[in-house]
């Protein structure tokens, strides 16, 4: 277990490079145990998630390879074990797409059911209700997923989501790239790691399209063969050190992004005064004023994520007059951090599925605890921009999605050590 001594009040200055996006990659890797040969899958983030779905596939017999940092090879073509061990599975949400990649290659799966942040009752029932889709015979039980093909078989099918679920269209996508027939996904979710898994299978010989739509249609093939990959940036990453420079007032060139996927968050971070360059692939944000209130509600791809609602809220605590800001992914994500910005001097108020933020003239120190990874995030945030020392207790939390941040943040400046309890 580690804690963040973080003594706040510099501003960030200097240039960061963005590593490849967490949830794109925590696709990805399970997605290549369809793939009957090797896959090189580059710009990999060193992040404790990615280390434990590693650990999950090297247990199943597959080859895992990391012949130089962020380049993971992988090769599942001498699996020997199908069920993925409980204990590491309940360690991630993520987990639950070797359920699809099982069932897609293998025509079975028992596969525990996943643990990983817990801010909000996560179900998911529109995963089982695709697997159904495609013919499964879907056993649920307190503790484990269990499918085989129904007496139909498994097949191509149209699967309409009641709600545009990232998770449910993934795992639907991977089980439903091997299977025979087309199966057509409405009300799929947008998000860029949607696109992003789309390629990686097409370059591997899937037939996919659609996808970044809300309809993704999957042609089913016969096989995938190996290839090489290269994962997208972070958005979420790349916004948590744009929300940083802002709450403290600095100037950073935020490098290896797609602009295109920053543009809800830099809209609300300009609106809040923040000055934006755009680059092909990089991004500078600087602010050397008090920043203005502002509006903000949480959205599915293409609106303001509900990952980048914990760190504009530290950005809201410090502006000027009343923001508001609502969450409409996950109601009761606000628990996961308001208490801690209060203890350190912010002023929440939080009705229903909207927080009211009232700026206060500066945070200060405190000790406080990550219960979740972006929570996390958003208390390192504040701990950079508040007067004085900020102890953030569970940062292991932190270290599920974020690569090197110790080392990224002090090169720009900041005062944060990481020290284990
Ligand atoms: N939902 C259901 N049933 C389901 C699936 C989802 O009711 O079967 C509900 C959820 O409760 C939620 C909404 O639908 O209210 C959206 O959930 P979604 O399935 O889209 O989220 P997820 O796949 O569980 C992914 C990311 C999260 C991110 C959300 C929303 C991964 C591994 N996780 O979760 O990322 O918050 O999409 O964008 O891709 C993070 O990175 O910190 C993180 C939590």
């Amino acid at each position: 277990m580690a804690r963040y001594e973080i003594i706040g009040g510099t501003p960030l200055r200097g240039s960061v490079t963005i590593s490849g996006a967490k949830n794109a990659a925590v696709a990805i890797l399970p997605a290549a145990l369809l793939v009957e040969g090797t896959c090189r899958i580059e710009n990999v983030p060193n992040i404790s998630d990615v280390r434990i779905l590693l650990s999950i596939l090297e247990g199943m017999g597959v080859s895992v390879e990391q012949p130089e940092p962020g380049v993971v090879v992988l090769d599942s073509s001498c699996i020997s074990c199908m069920e993925p061990q409980a204990e590491l599975v309940k360690k991630m949400r993520a987990s639950y797409y070797l359920m699809g990649a099982l069932l897609g290659r293998f025509h079975k799966a028992h596969v525990a059911l996943p643990g990983g942040c817990n801010f909000a009752v996560r179900p998911i029932d529109q995963h089982i209700k695709g697997f159904r889709g495609l013919g499964a015979e879907v056993e649920e039980t307190e503790d484990y997923v269990t499918m085989r093909p129904g007496p139909n078989g498994l097949k191509g099918n149209r699967i309409s989501l009641d709600m545009a679920s990232v998770g449910a269209t993934v795992n639907i996508m991977i089980a439903a790239t091997l299977l025979p027939g087309q199966t057509v996904i409405e009300n799929a979710a947008k998000e860029p790691h949607i696109v992003d898994l789309a390629n990686f299978l097409n370059t591997m010989g899937a037939h996919i399209s659609g996808a970044g739509t809300d309809t993704v249609k999957i042609y089913g093939v016969e096989a995938l063969k190996g290839g090489t990959y290269v994962i997208i940036p972070d958005q979420i990453e790349a916004g948590t050190y744009m929300a940083a420079t802002v709450a403290t007032g600095g100037d950073v060139l935020v490098k290896n992004i797609i602009p295109k996927h920053m543009e809800c968050i830099v809209t609300k971070l300009e609106e809040m005064g923040a000055e934006v360059i755009n680059y092909d692939d990089a991004i500078r944000i600087r602010c050397g004023n008090r920043l203005n209130h502002t509006t903000v509600k949480t959205h599915p791809y293409p609106g303001f994520p509900t990952d980048m609602q914990a760190q504009i809220c530290v950005c809201m605590s410090l502006a000027s007059g009343v923001s508001r800001l609502t969450e409409s992914v996950y109601e009761t994500r606000f628990f996961g951090y308001c208490t801690e910005l209060e203890s350190m001097g912010a002023d929440i108020q939080i009705s229903g599925k909207t927080a009211i933020v009232t700026g206060v003239d500066s945070l200060y120190g405190a000790t406080v605890s990550a219960k979740d990874l972006r929570a996390g995030a958003a208390l390192v945030i504040a701990g950079l921009a508040a007067k004085g020392t900020t102890w953030v207790k569970n940062a292991h939390y932190v270290e599920r999605g974020y690569e090197q941040l110790i080392e990224k943040l002090t090169a720009l400046g900041a005062q944060i050590r990481s020290v284990e309890d």
